[in-house]
């Protein structure tokens, strides 16, 4: 039986989690990132103590007796300057057989409830396009569309456009 939970990510986790992220580094569009980063810029994000920064970790703990990561979602700082401290970006990422059963959901739905105790104010996420999964996700967890950059990257012989999604947690 299946023991899926969310927890804040540990060291441990990152080597699963580094290995998530490069498939999708190597062959997809969701992410931009051409060159698979080094784990150390994973236990840079994991070091964070930024308020507002956070990386969790989907687990399932019964598959070989030790948590093994299905995938995770993250939120750090949107725009250096310090006007930018009250919004986050974020991000989620799923291995290939744990989507479409509400992982990224439950994922989001904690990531958000950790921002809104650290006084973010506004969430904002880009998406590739197209990206039905994850456009699809956004507007459950209470994001709008708000823009689309057209051609902003380029990867895999395509021109590829982003959407921006934003979420105002606070009233
Ligand atoms: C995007 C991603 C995180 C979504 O996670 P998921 O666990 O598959 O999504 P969930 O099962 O939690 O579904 C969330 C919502 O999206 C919908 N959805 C999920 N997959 C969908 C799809 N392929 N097409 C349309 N809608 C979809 C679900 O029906 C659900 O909507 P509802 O709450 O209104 O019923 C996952 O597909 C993934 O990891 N994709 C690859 C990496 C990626 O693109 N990351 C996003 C970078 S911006």
């Amino acid at each position: 039986m299946s023991d899926v939970r969310v927890r804040a990510a540990v060291e441990a986790d990152l080597p699963a989690v580094k290995a998530i992220y490069d498939v999708q580094v190597a062959g997809r569009i969701a992410t931009f990132d051409l060159e698979p980063p080094p784990l150390s810029y994973w236990s840079a994000r994991l070091a964070s103590e930024a308020r507002g920064d956070h990386l969790l970790v989907a687990v399932d703990g019964t598959l070989s007796g030790s948590d093994d990561v299905l995938g995770y979602a993250y939120s750090s700082s949107y725009r250096p300057r310090p006007a930018y401290d009250r919004t986050r970006e974020v991000s989620v990422y799923l291995a290939d057989g744990a989507r479409g059963r509400g992982l990224g959901r439950a994922l989001y739905d904690d990531l958000l409830a950790r921002l809104a105790d650290d006084d973010v104010h506004t969430v904002l996420a880009v998406v590739a396009l197209p990206n039905p999964a994850s456009e699809a996700l956004h507007r459950a967890c209470g994001f709008e569309r708000v823009g689309v950059l057209p051609e902003v990257g380029h990867k895999l012989g395509r021109r590829i456009d982003t959407a921006l999604y934003a979420r105002v947690l606070a009233g």
